[in-house]
């Protein structure tokens, strides 16, 4: 079975749309989201609206938590005073306007997603098997990886949050993270969509960048009020 993982989508229907069309292309069995729907974008209702119409399963991120429980605070973490004063308008603009719907949506959203593939769990969540706030990059030690594999009681991890993507195996299990789908982190402004096939002899992965309306996208941003930090970001790929 073919999977095709949705990492942050953050409020980036364009990017939605294009990540969907590849899945399609890349002939998808089945597609899941790793949360955070809202945020930095002004498209919350319409990412919402296109994941319950396209019955797309998915779980709950730090900003969903926040968000559909109209909290203070998104949970994140910031590098400098200017992107956490952004952050927070920005948070603030979507707690404002997100629907009734798209709340009840993001607040019904479960912390993982569970199954088996050729006798291997395979487990889905936001961030780690316990915290979905808590940022899992690459360069963590072996020690880690292994200790949140163990918490999962599972062989292969598929999460988020840092909208970096990457895979490890560290003896035998398998990591992924799958980047970010509406606002990268890592330089390359396309959307991602990383492709996750489980075999009876290991797991495949692919991580596919798929191009989209940038500029739509960054004039949206700007027109709905939201801080036009974030058009500059979406242009950038950070
Ligand atoms: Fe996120």
């Amino acid at each position: 079975m073919k999977l095709g993982i949705l990492g942050d989508i953050h409020g980036n229907i364009e990017a939605l749309k294009a990540v969907c069309e590849t899945a399609v292309l890349q002939k998808v069995d089945k597609l899941y989201h790793l949360g955070d729907v809202g945020g930095y974008a002004p498209f919350v209702n319409e990412v919402v609206d296109f994941l319950v119409e396209h019955k797309i399963e998915g779980v709950q991120g730090n900003y969903d938590e926040a968000v559909g429980n109209n909290k203070e605070h998104c949970g994140c973490r910031y590098e400098n005073p200017l992107q956490e004063e952004m952050a927070a308008l920005a948070f603030e603009w979507t707690k404002k306007h997100a629907s009734g719907k798209s709340k009840e949506y993001m607040r019904s959203l479960p912390f993982e997603i569970a199954f088996s593939c050729h006798g291997r769990t395979v487990k889905i969540f936001h961030a780690t098997p316990l915290k979905n706030n808590l940022y899992w990059h690459q360069d963590r030690k072996d020690k880690f990886f292994l200790e949140m594999a163990d918490k999962a009681k599972a062989g292969i991890l598929i999460y988020g949050h840092t909208h970096i993507p990457y895979r490890r195996d560290v003896d035998g299990k398998v990591f992924i993270n799958a980047g970010s789908v509406g606002k990268p982190k890592d330089g390359d402004t396309r959307a991602c969509l990383t492709l996750v096939e489980c075999l009876p002899e290991g797991v495949k992965t692919d991580f596919i960048r798929a191009p989209y309306d940038l500029e739509r996208v960054a004039s949206a941003i700007g027109e709905s009020g939201l801080p036009v930090y974030f058009a500059e970001r979406v242009r950038e790929g950070k």
